[in-house]
């Protein structure tokens, strides 16, 4: 068969992490993720943050150049952690980072990345297989790029079921049906048949965040997830994402350039600016009241964008399920 990317390492799954259909992990507690802890509370703490990136350096032996100038923040279950900065700040390098996919020449020269609780230095290629997908999964910029065009859509997922959590045939089908209804994608049992030529942008983004929640990860990381989508598809699969969070207790690490993106679903958002964390703290407070410059000159930049829109209103909306007008409804099944 022709290889599947989403088997491949990041949008999978490993055996025995599945839970049943229905139910959900309870609420977590929320605290702000970029608060340091104290001492004394670190280690309980370190048990109960899904993820916890510590002073990060990240270095370019080919240019010998240090890219990434120390990150910390951490993530607790149901919490959502916004990542911001321009072109070129290093926010997909800190993820990549996290994920264990450095591009050739790049490497972690110092700090720490733990993944519930387990420190991520170390770990073998067939360690980070089991954890991408069981405990921590990604979704990139350009869904189709991540699918065999020549397999239906729900097959793909359905393969990702079998190979990552041991499911059967006819078991993998109808968790996969599920998933695409999870995602919110209307006739789920029709788009399962469906090629990638067939989908809109909006639909592909779904499918692969319904590939990469198959395995019931803990950690979702959503680089660049809504930027190629138009800008109703993009809140839609936004407040997808809140839900997630919500129902599941789901950790989300939200990368954009776009603060309205960020305002929408995150409690706490980091500004990257060439490699360096500039500010950090509650969402609101950062995009209301911005204390460093250059946080001040993206929040400008951004006004024109309706990022007040999404400041005064987006909380209160964000569990507004309106999934039934949207491009599932409109452009899925042809
Ligand atoms: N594979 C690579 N090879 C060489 N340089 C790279 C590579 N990936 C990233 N870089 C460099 O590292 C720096 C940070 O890149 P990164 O991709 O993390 O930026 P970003 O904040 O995600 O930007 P964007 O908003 O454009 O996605 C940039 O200067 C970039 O040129
Ligand atoms: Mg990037």
């Amino acid at each position: 068969m022709t290889p599947n990317r989403l088997t491949g390492g990041l949008a999978v799954a490993a055996p025995g992490t599945e839970r049943p259909a229905g139910t959900e992990r309870p609420p977590a507690p929320r605290r702000p993720v970029t608060t340091p802890v104290e001492p004394t509370e670190a280690s309980a703490q370190a048990v109960r943050d899904v993820l916890a990136v510590r002073d990060v350096r990240i270095r370019d032996a080919a240019s010998d150049r240090e890219i990434v100038h120390g990150v910390s923040f951490t993530l607790a279950p149901g919490q959502a952690v916004g990542i911001v900065g321009e072109s070129g700040s290093g926010k997909t390098l800190t993820c990549r980072a996290v994920l264990g996919i450095l591009p050739e020449h790049f490497a972690v020269t110092a700090g720490s990345i733990e993944i519930t609780g387990r420190d991520i230095a170390g770990l073998t290629p067939a360690q980070w297989t089991e954890l991408r997908g069981s405990t921590i999964s990604a979704v990139f910029q350009d869904p189709a790029s991540y699918l065999n065009p020549s397999l239906s859509v729900g097959s793909q997922i359905a393969e990702v079921l079998r190979v990552k959590a041991g499911l059967r045939r006819r078991a993998a089908r109808r968790r996969a049906v599920e998933l695409l209804a999870a995602v919110r994608l209307r006739e789920p049992e029709l788009v399962y048949d469906q090629y990638t030529y067939e989908l809109s942008g909006g639909m592909l983004q779904r499918i692969l965040i319904a590939a990469a929640i198959a395995a019931d990860p803990q950690v979702l990381i959503a680089d660049e997830a809504t930027t190629a989508l138009d800008v109703t598809v993009q809140a839609e699969v936004l407040d997808l994402l809140a839900d997630l969070r919500e129902r599941t207790g789901l950790a989300l690490v939200v990368v954009s350039h776009d603060l309205a993106v960020v305002a929408q679903v995150c409690d706490e958002v980091l500004v990257l600016r060439d490699g360096e964390v500039v500010e950090s703290g509650p969402t609101e407070r950062v995009l209301h009241e911005p204390s460093h410059p250059y946080t001040r000159m993206l929040v400008r930049e951004h006004e024109q964008y309706g990022l007040e829109r999404f400041l005064d209103a987006g909380k209160d909306d964000a569990g507004k399920d309106d999934a039934g007008k949207d491009d599932g409804g409109k452009d899925d099944v042809r």
